[in-house]
């Protein structure tokens, strides 16, 4: 089968190198992808938000399937306007993607078929979310932007006066345009985090192996939010109770709200949850892979991804297996210097090849890299994420530090405590 993957980060690498695995892939395709993708799929240069010629190109090539990859295109309808084409697409059609592109909407799906999840009302005015926040009186009180705005649209408020300006800055002064036209403004919850991602072809879900993400920047959950500096597969958090609780309570509860709104959700659906005091709850869902976490749960998924992947399109998922590896994963990711902020690209990177003679089962994706004249280049914020795998999860992020730490760039930085939360949680 010939297939094209769109997008170019380090989910989509991870994507790419295990579908290289599969026996049914006779071509690879990526667009735009990246320095690195460059070495696994033939990379075209297409933006992954210009459904239009994405559909062409799909067209013209005569792809077979297509795995849509990040939140964007999917929220475009770019897997409705490849089925237009008699395209077979991986990913939720425009209406599905809609529990990721618009939080009001998942937001009221949670509370019309009673999925737990912080309590919240749906704001367009200033003033009136400003009353409400007052009558409950609760601080932190969490502020979300409506729409997609690149993984920055959450604000956590400490106080009345930065709930206040935290409003006007989305509502007044639209710092993330018309996303934050509408927001949401919820209750702080406390527990530990679990990303938990799932294939589902809108009757059968089944969840992949469960992840820590670890979202900001600096040691010790410090600094500002990222889209991501490392995780860890699985999370020691994520019991088999927790699961099974999960399971009854949100999965299954979900996916059948989704059928039952005229929009069944096919393709990867994510579970941002938090482990309250009070159970689980759903802090957010995505409609995608999650980035890192796919650089932590592809490499643990045994069997063929591309069977699985049709098995959503196709509606077989029931009669798919979809098993994980009893072993652990970490990733770190190497970022930029100054990235979530402002940061310099065009920097070479060195060591890669010592990195994967230091470890060579160590993976390595390339999130932002390009190739230029004198060498493979930064081209972006987060830069590569290295993956390793091993029978502990201590083990796995060892190995994954011993082949990051051969490889450098003018400004680069890691988080060095990737996964340090998960191991001491296995030893409570
Ligand atoms: P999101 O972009 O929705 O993933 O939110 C980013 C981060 O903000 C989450 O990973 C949580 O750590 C935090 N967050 C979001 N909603 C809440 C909430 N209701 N209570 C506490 N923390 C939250
Ligand atoms: N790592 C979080 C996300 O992909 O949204």
């Amino acid at each position: 089968m010939k297939i094209l993957v769109v997008g170019g980060g380090g989910r989509e690498h991870a994507i790419i190198k295990k579908l290289k695995e599969s026996p049914k892939v006779t071509e690879l395709f990526a667009a735009p992808g990246n320095g690195g993708i460059a070495e696994d799929a033939v990379c075209v240069d297409i933006k992954a938000t210009d459904v239009d010629a994405i559909v062409d190109f799909a067209t013209k090539e005569k792809m077979d399937y297509v795995v849509v990859a990040p939140d964007d295109p999917l929220v475009l309808g770019m897997v409705d306007a490849l089925a237009e084409k008699g395209i077979p697409a991986f990913g939720p059609r425009k209406l599905a993607a809609r529990i990721e592109g618009s939080k009001a909407f998942s937001k009221d799906l949670m509370k019309k078929y009673g999925i737990p999840t912080a309590e919240y009302e749906v704001f367009e005015d200033a003033t009136r979310a400003m009353e409400y926040i007052q009558s409950k009186g609760k601080y932190p009180v969490v502020i979300k932007a409506d729409g997609l705005a690149l993984g920055k649209g959450v604000l956590i408020c400490e106080t009345e006066q930065q709930a206040q300006d935290g409003l006007k800055s989305m509502l007044e002064d639209k710092i993330f345009g018309n996303s934050g036209s509408r927001v949401v403004v919820e209750e702080f919850l406390t527990g530990p985090e679990v990303s938990v991602l799932s294939f589902t072809d809108g009757k059968t879900i089944k969840p992949m192996v469960s992840s820590m993400d670890h979202k900001r920047a600096l040691d010790g959950d410090k600094g500002l939010n990222t889209g991501g500096m490392g995780t860890i597969a699985p999370n020691p958090y994520y019991t088999p109770e927790v699961a099974q609780q999960c399971m009854d309570e949100i999965f299954l509860p979900t996916i059948r709200a989704m059928e039952q709104e005229g929009c069944p959700f096919t393709g990867c659906l994510y579970f941002g949850l938090m482990l309250t005091p009070n159970g689980p709850k759903v802090i957010e869902y995505n409609c995608r892979f999650g980035d890192p976490e796919t650089q932590v749960v592809l490499p643990l998924l045994q069997g063929d991804l591309l069977e699985i992947m049709l098995a959503t399109t196709n509606g077989t998922l029931e009669q798919t297996p979809v098993e994980f590896a009893q072993s652990s994963a970490a990733c770190v990711i190497l970022a930029s210097g100054g990235y979530p902020q402002k940061y310099a690209t065009g920097k070479i990177i060195s060591g890669l090849e010592k990195g994967q003679l230091a470890n060579k089962s160590a993976l390595v994706y390339h999130a932002g890299t390009k190739q230029t004249p004198e060498g493979l280049a930064t081209s972006g914020g987060r830069v590569l994420g290295v993956t390793a795998v091993a029978d502990t999860l201590q083990q796995a992020i060892q190995k994954a530090y011993t082949a990051a730490e051969n490889i450098s760039f003018e400004g680069m930085h890691f988080r060095k405590d990737i996964g340090q939360r998960a191991l001491a949680a296995t030893k409570e």
